[in-house]
């Protein structure tokens, strides 16, 4: 396996979306308090652990990120409100999430594009509320199939970035992690091949150096799109994937921790 050139976070992310319950997080407690116990922290170390459940699941979560507190285990949500609090009936605001020990959020994701129809604008507005509160953006991006087979996934992608690297300084872009995520491979079990990922991961760092090299060359840039504790590891070797956002494999706890330990090695 080739070194990588430069040295960044490497990242593993956990997006519950819709599914968990109170004692689903006591079996990922279970889960990381064995594997420490069998195998030590080791294995383990280096690596940022992201737990993204449901909001009304984030104050347990957070119990568990305090009681693991050897391992770089952090609480994120799925969702945030472009608004500040008010009279927003079934919104969650930045600052509630801040309350909750909430350091992420991830923002663009495919599913709230298509099934919630947020277009740029709400994702700036969402990325501007995040971080007024010292809150860091995980911003999704990716092309559709359709998009892939009209060889479109570049101008996407570069559309999608674009609107965000212009609406925020570089101070303050230093705050979001990137997660491309093509759709096509979105819990389909059709992930992008390692070669397929890295050509759109570097593609990537070139539109981010075109604000700027320093974001460029230390922006974490995951991968994610049926991302699996057997096909994490030739993905996590690729110069430019810096880790992975994880959706129906975080539901099985041996799995996410597996593919925790796979980054925490080769990332
Ligand atoms: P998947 O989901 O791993 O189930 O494909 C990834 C995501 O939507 O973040």
């Amino acid at each position: 396996m080739p070194p990588k050139k430069i040295k960044r976070a490497k990242i593993v992310a956990g997006n519950w979306k819709m599914n968990g319950n109170k004692a689903f997080v006591a079996d990922y407690q279970e889960a990381f308090e064995t594997y420490i116990a069998q195998k030590g922290l080791g294995a383990l170390q280096g690596v940022d652990i992201i737990l993204i459940p449901p909001y009304v699941l984030l104050p347990f979560v957070g119990e568990i990120a305090l009681k693991t507190e050897a391992l770089s285990l952090q609480v994120g949500a799925q969702n945030v409100s472009g608004f500040d609090d008010g009279a927003y009936t079934g919104e969650v605001s930045a600052k509630m999430l801040k309350d909750m020990a909430c350091e992420w959020c991830l923002v663009g994701h495919s599913e709230r594009r298509s099934l919630f129809a947020e277009i740029e604008s709400d994702i700036v507005n969402k990325i501007r509320r995040l971080l007024d509160v010292g809150l860091k953006p995980v911003l999704c991006l990716g092309e559709t199939g359709e998009q892939r087979d009209e060889a479109m996934t570049e101008s996407v992608v570069a559309a999608q970035l674009k609107s965000v690297l212009d609406a925020f300084d570089e101070q303050e872009l230093s705050k979001l992690i990137l997660a491309y995520e093509p759709v096509w491979a979105i819990g389909t079990g059709k992930t992008a091949s390692p070669e397929q990922a890295q050509d759109v991961h570097r593609f990537i760092r070139g539109v981010l150096a075109t604000k700027s090299e320093r974001l460029a060359d230390n922006m974490p840039i995951l991968y994610g799109g049926s991302v699996t504790a057997e096909n994490a590891q030739q993905l996590f070797e690729q110069e430019d994937i810096d880790g992975a956002l994880v959706g129906g494999a975080s539901l099985k706890v041996e799995n996410f921790v597996a593919i925790c330990v796979q980054c925490a090695g080769s990332c």
